[in-house]
């Protein structure tokens, strides 16, 4: 790595960058560093544990449904192919700057602080709703087996998805287990991780190989349904917003259902990019960063496709369930023992699901605190641990309570909208970083830049453009909301603001 004596620049705006090898340096700094242990394994297992989970074993069932019959393997497809394009521009970053706090800290090496902050605001409602969602999700396949074996909550403990139900205490009670885990320490969680990524794609193995003998070639037809006008004619904000901008009549299904059916099975894919928030916990960040990106990534891209295709197969799309939809597709080929296998599978599952994500969320916080944007009061780490414990257990409160009074449904596509505009800044961050630092050492290029990102750019915005309109206003309340707090409080505490004010004086 080359050495940068540099000051930052325009150390006064609000498109100052901080230099690369600051971000590296302040990792090393004893009382807000992270350890380094994790490899390349550790960060595919990482990234599969995280990857894997109420995307495959929850909303497939819906978007086949709802949205796109059989091809919802296409969709898988579609929302694969932009995540892979991201991720190439994610492992050439995460590679070059290795630091806590993903595209936050490469947009800011890059593009400047106001533009890392939105960035980090947004991974923030990433992560603390997608942690919540998973929680939620979980919480369903926990009651179905507890109902399996005779075990009953009271109704209005379940959840507010469920008729009567209010507070979700199976979601509430899973995130403060797991917030206490993460504080104290990496390597318990990575240890436990490996075991239950094991069992998960074990049970998705199942449903691959074993539905495969329950396939009925009818179900296929037709692979792609032809598009039918929702009901109540689709014209409200519920419609995905390239329909509502355009001004033609919202339909369900055809090719314009499979990329409606892209834009909410994308979650599926969310946490490849979280494993780069894993960086500065690597050993060799540089090497194993772009393996366990991309490993992670290609694995469950090939398994969620066959996965689409076999349960397409055994159920007519119509007929599929749309709260457990892998389980239920054996029950109904009468084999309720693989059913019961797979909710199993899926409870112990989605438990590393939420845990990562509720990693990287404390590790952007982390980071946005240890460069003063935030209260510096969150990234002292643990003196034990060294965790950042604070925000771990602030947010993990939070998200606890969200999950246990919030249904799950629009908060996945408020999710899925956060992601893709981080993937958006993340690939403008590497054209940026490939003009202004050229001199960096980056172990991982991406190919073809600018041709590459630019493509990854305008599939994350066509993704984007096929979420509803609603989730772009909440988006946008959301995003509002961080620029006041930005201003309010951010920019005047920013560590390389005063570092610039002191460098000038
Ligand atoms: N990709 C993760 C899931 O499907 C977030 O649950």
């Amino acid at each position: 790595m080359s050495t940068d004596q540099r000051p930052p620049r325009a150390s006064s705006g609000i498109f100052r960058t901080k230099s690369v090898e600051q971000s590296i340096r302040d990792t090393e700094e004893p009382e807000h560093g992270l350890r380094k242990s994790l490899s390349a394994w550790d960060l595919t297992v990482f990234g599969v544990g995280v990857i894997i989970g109420t995307g495959i074993f929850v909303l497939t069932g819906k978007v086949a449904k709802e949205n796109a019959g059989p091809a919802t393997a296409l969709a898988f497809v579609a929302a694969g192919i932009v995540c892979a394009l991201a991720a190439l521009c994610y492992a050439e970053f995460a590679s070059t700057v290795p630091v806590a706090g993903s595209a936050y800290t490469f947009a800011y090496a890059s593009i400047g602080e106001l533009p890392a902050w939105i960035i980090g605001w947004d991974l923030v409602l990433e992560f603390a709703l997608g942690t919540a969602v998973v929680a939620v999700g979980w919480s369903g396949y926990v009651r179905s087996l507890m109902d399996n074996i005779g075990w009953h909550l009271p109704a209005s403990l379940e959840g507010p998805d469920v008729p009567g139900g209010t507070f979700d205490i199976l979601a509430f009670l899973l995130v403060l287990v797991l917030t206490a885990i993460l504080v104290v320490g990496m390597k318990l969680s990575a240890r436990i991780t490996a075991v239950v990524v094991a069992i998960k794609v074990t049970v998705v193995m199942i449903v691959i190989v074993a539905g495969l003998f329950f396939i009925v070639g009818d179900n296929y037809k037709p692979f792609i349904p032809p598009a039918v006008t929702p009901e109540g004619g689709g014209s409200n904000w519920d419609s995905p917003l390239v329909q509502l901008l355009f001004g033609y009549e919202p339909t369900n299904f055809g090719v314009m259902g499979i990329f409606t059916a892209a834009s909410i099975v994308f979650f599926a894919f969310i946490g490849f990019d979280v494993v780069a928030t894993a960086a500065e916990e690597t050993k060799l960040p540089q090497r194993d960063m772009p393996r366990g990106i991309l490993g992670s990534l290609l694995i469950c891209t090939v398994l969620y496709v066959a996965v689409a295709l076999v349960v397409t197969g055994m159920q007519h799309y119509t007929e599929l369930s749309v709260s457990a939809p892998l389980a239920d597709a054996f029950k109904a080929a009468g084999h309720p023992f693989y059913a019961g296998v797979i909710s199993f599978g899926a409870a112990v599952g989605l438990t590393t699901v939420c845990l990562i994500l509720l990693l990287g969320q404390t590790r952007v916080f982390f980071a946005m605190s240890r460069d003063g944007l935030l209260p510096r009061f969150f990234s002292k780490t643990h003196p034990r641990f060294r965790t950042p414990y604070r925000p771990t257990i602030l947010l993990g409160v939070i998200i606890a309570i969200v999950a246990g009074f919030t249904s799950i449904n629009e908060l996945a596509t408020l999710v899925n909208i956060g992601t893709l505009f981080a993937f958006v800044m993340v690939a403008v961050g590497v054209i940026i970083l490939r003009r202004t630092r050229p001199d960096l050492h980056r172990a991982f290029r991406t190919p073809w830049v600018p041709v590459l990102p630019i493509i990854s750019i305008a599939a994350s915005l066509w993704l984007m453009l096929n979420l509803p309109g609603e989730t772009w206003f909440r988006f946008a309340v959301w995003m509002v909301i961080g620029i006041v707090v930005y201003f309010a409080y951010g920019r005047g505490h920013s560590r390389l603001g005063r570092q610039g004010a002191s460098t000038r004086s």
